[in-house]
């Protein structure tokens, strides 16, 4: 959702002061303007949060984020209500869960290339940018709002004009604009802004102007003028232009008047709006608007403050205000009756009284509607959600379990990141009550397109977008060395203490320390992961002899130097660690290096150096996205160059690894392309319930963009119901259950009649985990084509996988399973044939040679089995 701004300007407003400065517009009139922009700064950010928190529902706020170092205290913005902090490209990867509401900042024309979304362009200088060469080289009319802040000595007036060529919103300080006429000589003249960009067809170029109250029910239609404007400003109240009599003065006459709540534009600049405070009545009949009284909840409101005025001696309203304990009851019951309400005219009946009670309250206590829907305005720009769980005695009433659902708080809090990349709009409509659920996809009923629509994996930013995030990353690393790469971890990882990106071998004791459980438990998955590894080891050469005379072999080595990425993020990986490690140790690759990002405080989790200390690991590259890639493929002063690097990552990390393996000078190569998790489940009706259900979850919670999907054969209405069942149950008792949420929101049940029409559609998937929950596993698994890994019968959580059996779980996903293998041993060497003939041998298989040598015209080729062949006749 891109923010249309209802101004022709942005008013930047420097803090402190604040709002109002002497020099500046005053805080009524900025106010009624309603868009601001704010450079953040570390030192400013108390003072901004402040402001948010008292006007987030009244304006809409931008800022400029580039000063800010820390991730905390751009997420505070945003929580406070920012409606978009823009921010250096390079670090907008790390906020693509707050969607539009982060955007990048540039500080040159030529970096805009037309294809971004709203973008700043800050320190914009006209003397010395070519927008002339801009203009003929871009369609500016295709831009989104371009926003532009220029240097502080810039000619406005010229600075105005550019930005109307360009399309742009110029942003501009308080203290250069103004609503007085006798000022607008030296600065800008507000209303003159206003006129210049609006469009007329009248010809005497008034404005048609709508009328609204505060919660935007249209009063009226009257007219503006470039005059009325400014005296509604200067006024803070309604004034408008008569058509016939010049100024109108609303109100000025009758005494219906109004207090002036804001000024705005329409999307396409041919119609003003003015939200106001309305005394009275606005039309001149004997109705509240021109367009007749108002209904429904505004009417109740207006009815309840008249009420509270003057209510009858005696009347049920008067009771109400004037018994407090009586309007809880009846508060209290209400909600209880439209709990209990099933039908929906009961549901209507029953909500239309809980308002009635619920506005009672509030009209009571002089809190009115606007003040209610500012509230929830303010609710939907929050990205910190509440976890919303029932209150200890309600929960209890209804049977809900407390003590999971409590622990989920800390947890939803630490994974507000990502679920907000469901859509952030809907908080308060209690999104905790809705059922956690995968839509449901019958096979027989449905066209195949309709099926692949349904499997389609959650897209990806595309890879363009992403390439031109990683591509300067790697360069810069490339170039710079250790420095870049430092510093790219201070930013990221917010790790400025780290003076050294790795840590080498042997490491420190006090890097390892660990519980006695955790210990035994990474030795017993170590253990079972080495000896499944070393089966794989090749006994002795494959050597075949051909012909009599010809052998051929072929013998395998290690890969000399491999590059294993951990990633950070939101769960902590050392299982990752042994998958990747213990096949390097068991093939015999000379150097493992390990990287990882660091914890804020610069330390990397101790589970990982443990890890990297029992396979023997070369170092530990303090790092992680792209620039950790590109540290090891090309080496630096303090990290060693590699052959190959392995291990899942996010997007840029994939992307990273895409880029350095195609790059014939880094000589690198990688194991597979890489997405988010997924897992397909297929079940019959023999399947326990909730173990397709644990199953589900347990991949649904690596990410909102993991996907799961569940593959029900031949079940029935009641089988279905029962498994979607456990996934809510079981979900809604899991601390990362805002996480599942989102993956769970483009996943998918199908119903399919048999195994052989399941296994059609997974191998068509092919997914990275595969569970067999059904009658005779076994013999499906012949029928098994594409998977990362299969899981066969109910004994099998894909957990096991995960951690401990022995298999390996960096499996290939996003479809990648047609192609590639899980890493195994094979991941971490190379084969190398050899060929050994006898003079017999050669003479046997010399005439095919010299033949076809002859047909390629390589005549040194024909001539080198010809020459030996003479030799041996001779
Ligand atoms: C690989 O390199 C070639 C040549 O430099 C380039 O044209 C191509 O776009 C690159 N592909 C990827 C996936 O980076
Ligand atoms: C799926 O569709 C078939 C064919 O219409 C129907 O017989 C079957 O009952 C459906 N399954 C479910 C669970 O609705
Ligand atoms: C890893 O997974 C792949 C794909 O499932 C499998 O072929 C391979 O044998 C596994 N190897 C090990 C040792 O984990
Ligand atoms: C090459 O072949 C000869 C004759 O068969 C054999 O004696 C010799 O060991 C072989 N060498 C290798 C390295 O395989």
């Amino acid at each position: 959702m891109e923010t249309i701004l209802p101004l022709p300007f942005l008013i930047s407003v420097a803090v402190p002061p604040g709002l109002a400065s002497s020099e500046g517009l005053n805080q009524g009139e900025v106010s009624s303007l309603g868009c601001v922009f704010f450079d953040a700064t570390s030192s400013n950010l108390g003072e901004l949060l402040d402001i948010l928190a008292k006007h987030n529902a009244d304006f809409q706020t931008f800022f400029d984020g580039s000063a800010l170092e820390s991730r905390d205290d751009i997420v505070s913005l945003l929580d406070h209500g920012a409606r978009k902090v823009f921010l250096q490209p390079q670090r907008l990867p790390d906020f693509s869960a707050y969607g539009e509401r982060v955007a990048p900042v540039v500080t040159k024309l030529n970096e805009i290339t037309g294809t971004e979304k709203q973008l700043l362009l800050k320190n914009f200088d006209q003397r010395s940018c070519d927008v002339a060469g801009f203009l003929t080289s871009r369609n500016v009319d295709k831009f989104p709002p371009l926003f532009i802040k220029p240097v502080l000595d810039t000619n406005y007036e010229h600075f105005v004009d550019i930005c109307s060529l360009v399309n742009a919103i110029p942003i501009i300080p308080s203290a250069q604009l103004t609503t007085k006429k006798d000022e607008s000589e030296k600065k800008l003249y507000i209303p003159k802004l206003f006129s210049n960009s609006w469009k007329t067809d009248r010809a005497d170029k008034l404005l048609p102007t709508v009328v609204c109250d505060e919660r935007g029910i249209a009063l009226g239609l009257v007219y503006s003028s470039e005059e009325s404007v400014a005296e509604s400003l200067r006024t803070q109240t309604g004034v408008y232009q008569s058509r016939k009599r010049g100024l109108w003065y609303k109100g000025a006459t009758s005494g219906d008047t109004q207090e002036l709540v804001r000024i705005s534009m329409d999307c396409d600049n041919d119609a003003l709006k003015f939200v106001v405070r309305q005394t009275g009545r606005f039309c001149h009949l004997e109705q509240f608007g021109c367009f007749g009284d108002v209904k429904g909840i505004s009417k109740l409101e207006q009815t309840l403050i008249s009420r509270k005025v003057s209510a009858p001696e005696g009347s049920y309203t008067k009771r109400l205000f004037s018994d407090e304990k009586l309007l809880r009851a009846k508060i209290m019951e209400e909600a209880e009756e439209l709990c209990d309400a099933k039908t929906s005219d009961e549901i209507a009946f029953e909500a239309a009284d809980l308002i009635y009670f619920a506005l009672t309250k509030a009209v009571s206590a002089g809190v009115s509607l606007a003040d209610i829907e500012k509230n929830l305005d303010s609710k939907s720009l929050k990205v910190k959600r509440r976890p919303g769980n029932a209150k200890g005695e309600w929960a209890k009433k209804e049977g809900i379990a407390v003590g999971p659902a409590e622990k989920a708080k800390d947890a939803a809090k630490e994974s507000s990141i990502s679920i907000t990349s469901a859509p952030a709009t809907n908080a308060q409509a209690a999104p905790d009550a809705e059922r956690i659920t995968m839509k449901r996809i019958n096979v027989s009923e449905v066209s195949e397109t309709e099926v692949e629509t349904a499997l389609r994996r959650p897209s990806q930013k595309s890879a363009e977008t992403i390439m031109g995030i990683v591509t300067p990353i790697i360069n810069d690393v490339r170039q710079n060395g250790d420095k870049a790469l430092l510093s790219y971890t201070h930013k990221f990882e917010k790790a400025t203490s780290l003076t050294s990106p790795v840590i080498k071998a042997p490491f420190p004791q006090e890097l390892m320390n660990l519980a006695p459980e955790t210990i035994k438990a990474i030795d017993i998955s170590f253990e079972n992961i080495r000896k499944f590894h070393a089966a794989q080891k090749e006994e002795k050469p494959l050597q075949v002899e051909t012909m009599p005379g010809v052998v051929c072999s072929r013998f395998s080595r290690p890969i000399e130097r491999v590059g294993l990425y951990v990633p950070g993020g939101t769960a902590v990986l050392p299982s990752t660690a042994l998958m990747l490690g213990v096949p390097a140790m068991v093939a015999g690759c000379k150097k493992i290096v390990l990287a990882s990002p660091p914890r804020a405080d610069g330390s990397i989790t101790p589970e990982i150096v443990y890890v990297a200390h029992k396979v023997g690991a070369e170092s530990i590259v303090l790092a992680g996205g792209a620039q950790a890639v590109a540290a090891m493929a090309y080496g630096t002063e303090s990290v060693s160059k590699v052959d190959k690097i392995l291990g899942p990552g996010n997007q840029f990390v994939t992307a990273a690894k895409m880029y350095v393996s195609n790059d014939t000078n880094a000589g690198v190569s990688i194991d597979m392309p890489a997405g988010p998790s997924e897992v397909l489940v297929i079940a019959d009706k023999d399947a326990n319930p909730a173990f397709v259900a644990s199953d589900l979850l347990s991949q649904a919670e690596h990410g909102v963009d993991s996907q799961v999907i569940c593959i029900a054969v031949g079940l029935d209405e009641a089988h279905l119901q029962g498994i979607e069942n456990e996934v809510h149950k079981q979900a809604m008792a899991l601390p990362r259950v805002d996480i599942i949420r989102g993956a769970i929101s483009h996943s998918v049940t199908i119903l399919v009649k048999d195994v052989d029409e399941a296994m059609r559609i997974s191998n068509a998937y092919a997914p990275e985990h595969l569970i067999l929950q059904i009658k005779d596993p076994e013999k499906a698994v012949e029928k098994v084509m594409n998977a990362g890994s299969v899981f066969i019968g109910q004994w099998t959580p894909e957990s096991v996988g995960d951690y401990s059996a022995g298999v390996n779980h960096s499996l290939p996903t996003y479809g990648y399973a047609k192609q590639y293998s899980g890493v195994n041993l094979g991941s971490f060497v190379k084969h190398i044939t050899s060929s050994n003939l006898t003079a017999e041998g050669l003479k046997n298989v010399g005439s095919a040679v010299m033949q076809l040598a002859k047909v390629e015209e390589l005549e040194a080729h024909r001539r080198a089995v010809e020459i030996r062949l003479s030799t041996l006749a001779a």
